[in-house]
């Protein structure tokens, strides 16, 4: 039961390689009215967590209640934010299983950020079953009534206690699972959009592919600006020409131009790989709508939607899924398809959301049961 239950899909590696011991709480919470969850707010009844010390590699995998950590306030996290993070959900399907949505994507990008932050790298099947250990012994917290879904959090902290700048020699690997409804309040409804002029997210050779908190930090200011000038989430230009776009908020961003979709190219290093990005280009292929990664600067935005050409544009991300564009502001407003979720927008909501709770068939073979 808890690890590899019979109805497991074989795809994924299914040989226990950690160790993983159990402390399991003997006082479950109750639990929160699954039609008002929110955003990261509750958390469950357990946690893992995995140490890493230099020599020994990661080592006593374990599941423990929920609690709080006791660090060193020297512990270089608090310092120099070596640390990074990850986000996947687990979904309650109609027959009442509970399915992963490519788990495999999320360990490989963290792996990748760890990479890059100098972090040591996790052996994928090993993340892969403490995600699958921790949702298991959780399993009765993801939620069942209709968008929404167990959010997964990941993550990995420096805990050396040393004030020098160098890289630590010892670690945190964390997991810890939140019941969570829509990220925005507004739903899938469109939301209104500023395109930021001043700061910038990321620039190339910088952590804009990584998924570390600097970068969320680093663009709160944003947030803040535009939220006080009455737009939800600011749209991000690149940090050398300000005129390419990057992302919108915290998620990955999609235009649909004279009936083809463009979004972004990796290829800069300034762009997080999103799953739900990667799921939503796959779709599209597989629909035969023409989709391209490639720059797009503000200009060419601006002058489709002055042409007309500019039908829909959307966020993609885990927490939001879809997040359809009503507004954007640079300079002046432009309202986007009358301020309404377009057909695209819509269908890959739909297909998404579709596959992730196991409503709708799953062709490419994305999800697996725990
Ligand atoms: C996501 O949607 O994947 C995110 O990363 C959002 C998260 C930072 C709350």
């Amino acid at each position: 039961m808890i690890f590899g239950s019979e109805n497991a899909v074989p795809k994924y590696s299914v040989i226990s390689m950690l160790d993983i011991s159990y402390e399991l709480t003997r006082t479950k919470k109750e639990k929160p009215d699954q039609t008002k969850l929110g955003f990261g707010r509750y958390f469950t009844d357990h946690m893992f967590i995995m140490n890493y010390t230099e020599g020994k590699g990661w080592h006593s995998p374990r599941i423990l209640p929920f609690q709080n950590i006791s660090l060193s306030p020297a512990a270089m996290v608090f310092h120099y934010a070596q640390e990074m993070f990850e986000g996947l959900k687990a979904y309650r399907t109609p027959a009442g299983e509970v399915q992963l949505f490519r788990p495999e994507k999320n360990i490989e990008r963290m792996n990748n950020t760890n990479e890059r932050m100098c972090i040591p790298k996790v052996n994928p099947d090993d993340a892969l079953q403490a995600i699958r250990a921790i949702v298991d012994v959780d399993r009765d917290w993801v939620p069942s009534v209709e968008g929404a879904s167990l959010y997964i959090r990941p993550f990995i902290i420096a805990s050396d206690p040393y004030l020098g700048v160098r890289i630590s020699n010892e670690y945190l690997f964390i997991i810890i699972l939140s019941p969570v409804g829509a990220y925005y309040e507004q739903g899938i409804n469109p939301v209104k959009i500023y395109v930021e002029n001043e700061y910038v997210r990321a620039v190339k050779g910088g952590t804009g592919f990584a998924k570390v908190g600097g970068n969320y930090a680093a663009s709160l200011i944003g947030q803040k600006k535009a939220e006080e000038m009455g737009y939800a989430q600011v749209l991000w230009l690149d940090g050398i020409h300000r005129k390419y776009i990057d992302e919108v908020g915290a998620m990955n961003v999609f235009f649909v131009i004279d009936g083809k979709v463009v979004t972004p190219s990796l290829d800069d290093g300034n762009i997080l790989p999103g799953v739900t990005r990667a799921s939503c280009i796959e779709l599209l292929k597989s629909w035969g709508i023409p989709v391209s990664e490639r720059r797009i600067s503000i200009d060419e935005v601006v002058e489709a939607h002055k042409s007309g050409k500019l039908s829909e544009a959307f966020g993609t991300g885990t927490a939001a899924v879809i997040s359809p564009i009503g507004e954007l502001n640079h300079g002046e407003k432009m309202i986007l398809n009358d301020g309404k979720i377009g057909p695209i927008s819509q269908r890959l909501y739909d297909n998404l959301t579709g596959i992730q709770w196991g409503k709708l068939e799953d062709p490419f073979g994305w999800t697996c049961k725990v």
